[in-house]
C-alpha cells in the first residue's frame, strides 16, 4: 500500500510512525512533514491545501491512501476532490468538515439531532445590536467564539457584560479573526472536567479509541494562555464506562446518522471535544480529524494494524475489524516549546540529544520522540522551526500512570536546545491525590 500523508506536526509523526509498522504498507510519503518525519518517510513539497497539487501528486505517484492530518484541507474539500479520483482518503467531505470550520453549523448541526451541547445564539456583524440585547441577560461567565477556523484561538471566556462588549468589537469592528469573525456563536459556559473522545467511522460503523485528556494552558496548573495543547496523556479515567456508553448514544451515534441523513460523507475521525461533569458529557466542540497532541497518545496505545484500520475507514469497510481494541498500557506525551510560544519565539536552535532516541531504542524503551516543528538545517542538523517542537512520548505496558508520566520527564530531560520550555505537570490531574 502506498500511501500519502498530509500535514505537518508531531500528529502526522505518530499517525506515520503507526503505519511504518504495518506489513501492508510499501511507501508513506508526506507533505510537507518534518525533520522528523523525514527520516522514516519521504518528504514532498506540496501544500495540503491546494487541492489540485494534492490530487495530482496522488494520481502520478498511484497513491492508494490519503490520511488528512489537519482540518485545513478538509475545509478546503480534498477529500471531495480525491474520491472524484476514486482515491481512498481517510478524512469528511467538505460539507461534514464544517463541523469543525464553522462552530455556528456545528451548535445548529447539534441543535436538530438532539446532541447535548451548551445553549448559544448565533450572530452575524449586522446583528450587532441583538447580539448586544442578547449579551445584557446571559449569565457570566459567558463564551464567545469566532464562527471559522481561527488555530484555536477563537474562543474568548469573558467575565462580565463589558468584556463580552469589547470581545465584540474585536471580532465585527477590529476583526482580529478577519473572516473567521464574520459570525460569532455565544454560549453558556460550562462547568466540568474536559476529555477527547476519537471515533473511528466509515461513516456506518464506529468506534472509540483510548480517551485522552490534553492540557491546553500555558502553564503549570492550568494557568496562563491557551496553547494549541502542551501535552496529554490517555487513558482519562475521567470518561468512566458511564460516560462513555452515554457519548456513544446521546452524542457519537446521532452524529454519525445526522451526518447521514443530511448527505455529508464522513469517512475518517470524528474528534469530540467533551465537557464531562456529574458522569455526564455535553459537547464543547467538534474536529473533523486527530487531536494534537492526543494523537501522540491515543495512536501508540491501539491494537492492530492501523494502514489497514485507515483504509478500511476510507473505503467502508470498517466492520470486520471491529471492536477495536487497545493495549493493557497508558501513555503520556509532553511538548516542549519553543520559549515565547504562543506569542512570538524564535526559531532555527539546534536540538540536542535526539541522538538516544533513534527508532528500535525507542519502542524497546517505551519512549518516542515525535516531532511537531523541526527541519534540518544547511548542515543536516535538526533544528526548531516552530512553536510546539517535540512531543516527547512514553508508553508504559501495564504500568501505572505515575511511572509512565516518570519515565516521559526522564526523556525529556535528555532533549534540549535554547529556549525550551515545557509544563512539569503533564497528567499530574488524573494520579490520586495524595
Ligand atoms: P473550542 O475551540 O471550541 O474547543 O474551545 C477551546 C476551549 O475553550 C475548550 O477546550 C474549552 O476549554 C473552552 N470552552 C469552549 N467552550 C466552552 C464552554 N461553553 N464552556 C466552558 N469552556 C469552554
Ligand atoms: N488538542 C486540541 C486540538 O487538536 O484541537
Amino acid at each position: 500500500m502506498r500511501i500519502l500523508v498530509l500535514g505537518s506536526g508531531a500528529r502526522e509523526h505518530a499517525i506515520i510512525w503507526k503505519l511504518k509498522q504495518s506489513p501492508l504498507v510499501t511507501k508513506i510519503y508526506c507533505a510537507p512533514g518534518n525533520a522528523g518525519i523525514g527520516q522514516i518517510a519521504e518528504l514532498v513539497d506540496v501544500v495540503p491545501t491546494d487541492v489540485r497539487g494534492v490530487v495530482g501528486f496522488a494520481l502520478r505517484e498511484r497513491v492508494d491512501l490519503v490520511v488528512v492530518g489537519p482540518e485545513g484541507p478538509l475545509a478546503a474539500g480534498v477529500a471531495d476532490a480525491l474520491e472524484e479520483e476514486r482515491i481512498p482518503v481517510f478524512g469528511p467531505h467538505r460539507n461534514a468538515a464544517l463541523l469543525e470550520a464553522s462552530k455556528a453549523f456545528a451548535k445548529e448541526f447539534m441543535h436538530r439531532h438532539g446532541v447535548p451541547t451548551a445553549r448559544y445564539a448565533v450572530f452575524t456583524a449586522p446583528e450587532q445590536l441583538e447580539a448586544r440585547a442578547f449579551l445584557r441577560h446571559v449569565n457570566y461567565p459567558a463564551v464567545i467564539k469566532a464562527d471559522g477556523l481561527a488555530a484555536g484561538k477563537g474562543v474568548i471566556i469573558v467575565e462580565t457584560e463589558a468584556e463580552a462588549l469589547d470581545t465584540m468589537d474585536d471580532i465585527f469592528s477590529r476583526r482580529v479573526f478577519g473572516e473567521a469573525g464574520a459570525r460569532i456563536v455565544i454560549e453558556e459556559f460550562m462547568d466540568g472536567e474536559e476529555a477527547s473522545v476519537f471515533a473511528m467511522t466509515d461513516g456506518i460503523d464506529y468506534d472509540v479509541l483510548a480517551t485522552a485528556q490534553d492540557h491546553k494552558r500555558l502553564l503549570d496548573g492550568d494557568r496562563g494562555k491557551n496553547t494549541g495543547g502542551m501535552g496529554a496523556y490517555a487513558p482519562a479515567k475521567i470518561a468512566t464506562d458511564e460516560v462513555m456508553a452515554q457519548v456513544r448514544k446521546e452524542i457519537i451515534e446521532p452524529v454519525l446518522k445526522g451526518l447521514r441523513e443530511e448527505n455529508r460523507i464522513y469517512r475518517g475521525v470524528l474528534y469530540c471535544g467533551l465537557m464531562i461533569r456529574n458522569n455526564r458529557a455535553r459537547v464543547v466542540e467538534f474536529n473533523v480529524r486527530f487531536g494534537d497532541p492526543e494523537a501522540e497518545v491515543v495512536i501508540p496505545l491501539l491494537e492492530g494494524d492501523f494502514a489497514d484500520l485507515l483504509l478500511r475507514c476510507a473505503t467502508g469497510k470498517l466492520k470486520e475489524v471491529l471492536p477495536l481494541k487497545n493495549f493493557d498500557a497508558c501513555a503520556v506525551t509532553i511538548v516542549i516549546t519553543s520559549q515565547g510560544y504562543p506569542e512570538s519565539y524564535e526559531t532555527g536552535k539546534l536540538i540536542e540529544g535526539l541522538d538516544a532516541f533513534d527508532q528500535k531504542k525507542e519502542i524497546e524503551e517505551g519512549v518516542v520522540v515525535f516531532h511537531a516543528a523541526t527541519k534540518l538545517d544547511e548542515h543536516d542538523k535538526v533544528v526548531t522551526s516552530g512553536g510546539r517542537v517535540l512531543a516527547v512520548t512514553a508508553v508504559g505496558y501495564g504500568d501505572e500512570l505515575k511511572t509512565t508520566i516518570t519515565t516521559a520527564y526522564n526523556a525529556v530531560a535528555q532533549i534540549g536546545f535554547d529556549g525550551a520550555y515545557y509544563r512539569s505537570d503533564i497528567g499530574s490531574k488524573a494520579l490520586p491525590k495524595t
